[in-house]
């Protein structure tokens, strides 16, 4: 099977991350495309409208680019952990004068909406996280133009995907930044180097690799190359870029050093995301799971901070290689982390 990638669409290589949240925008992703990798926008928290009006900007320009999603979970959250957490958190919002709403137990229902967008307005890439889609939403894509990507963390998942049949895997490795989109139990994998990962699922399946997570220097992308990805995609690298939407809370912290480390943390949204470590995660390091429930209960709570400037009560997700994240054009990234 061709494990190489469609230069027409990968370019030099280098795939600015899909980050939900703020920082991924058609800004990025046209800088990202224009400069020879490859541009991605994020579907993940958005409204369809938003979404909709984003895909449409970015296809307007007739680069490469690829869309992702959320696939929705089944998995039922713990109402009693989550309503015990709620409580948890009511002084904090209390201290912050912000309302903590309701729980809302359902995830994205507009997933489906999303996904019809994209059959219609198919962009070139559509890549999946946090779980597989139904396999029927593979084929109407695949049939539509698109090339359909899934984002996996170990062996077992990638073998899933393939037999869904798709046509590339992104592996991400647990230094990533953002969420960890884990979704069927893996062999202890946090051992293994980024390099190691791409080799193991290489093994186990025949499809073009993309490597994920902790690539902060072009050292860092080369050994993932060489270990047998086809291309790298780096997130937090683009955080600094001044086309990424990354709020000011976050950019100032990305460059500050009292940040000296990153932790995997559930306390924002009840799944394990990686950001540098602060006062709210230190606070509620045994938050409980329930994505998205726990994402929407904080919601109030971090806007907040990021509207005070206090980066001690809001998610600055980052991967590990965070210090290497400089502010520089996004063209420039693009360039330095291009294969030789
Ligand atoms: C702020 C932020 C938001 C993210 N949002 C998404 C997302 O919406 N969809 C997705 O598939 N991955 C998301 N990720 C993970 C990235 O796709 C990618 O795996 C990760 O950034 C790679 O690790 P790095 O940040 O160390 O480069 C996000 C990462 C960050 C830093």
């Amino acid at each position: 099977m061709d494990t190489a990638l469609p230069v027409d669409l990968f370019g030099n290589g280098v795939v600015a991350a899909p980050m939900a949240g703020g920082p991924s925008r058609a800004e990025l992703a046209l800088a990202a495309s224009g400069a020879g990798g490859l541009g991605f926008l994020a579907g993940g928290y958005k409204a369809p409208e938003a979404f909709a009006a984003e895909v449409r900007t970015v296809l307007g320009a007739g680069l490469p680019f690829g869309v992702n999603l959320f696939v929705p979970g089944d998995e039922p959250a713990d109402r009693e952990a989550v309503l015990a957490y709620r409580e948890r958190l009511r002084p904090v919002a209390e201290r912050l004068g912000v309302e903590l709403p309701e729980p809302r137990w359902a995830d994205d229902d507009a997933y489906p909406a999303k996904l019809d967008f994209l059959l219609a307005h198919t962009p070139p890439v559509v890549s999946f996280t946090f779980g597989l889609p139904p396999a029927a939403d593979v084929v109407r894509l695949r049939a539509a133009g698109a090339l359909v990507l899934q984002t996996v963390t170990g062996p077992r998942e990638a073998r899933a995907a393939a037999e869904l049949g798709v046509d590339g895997i992104v592996v991400q490795h647990p230094d990533a930044g953002g969420h960890f989109g884990a979704f069927l139990p893996e062999p202890a994998n946090a051992a293994w180097t980024l390099g190691e990962l791409v080799a193991v699922i290489r093994h186990a399946v025949g499809l073009p690799l993309i490597a994920a997570g902790g690539i902060g220097t072009p050292a860092d992308a080369d050994a993932a190359r060489t270990a047998g990805a086809a291309a790298v995609q780096l997130g937090t690298a683009f955080l600094r870029t001044p086309e990424a939407g990354t709020n000011a809370t976050h950019r100032a912290a990305l460059a500050d050093t009292v940040f000296n480390r990153t932790a995997q943390t559930r306390a924002f949204s009840g799944k394990s995301a990686r950001g540098l470590e602060n006062a709210f995660m230190r606070e509620f390091a045994d938050a409980p799971e329930g994505y998205p429930t726990v994402h929407y209960l904080t919601a109030p709570l971090r806007a907040a901070a990021v509207k005070r400037g206090d980066p001690h009560g809001t998610n600055l997700w980052a991967g590990t290689g965070w210090r290497a994240a400089r502010e520089e054009p996004a063209a420039a990234v693009v360039a330095r982390f291009a294969g030789g």
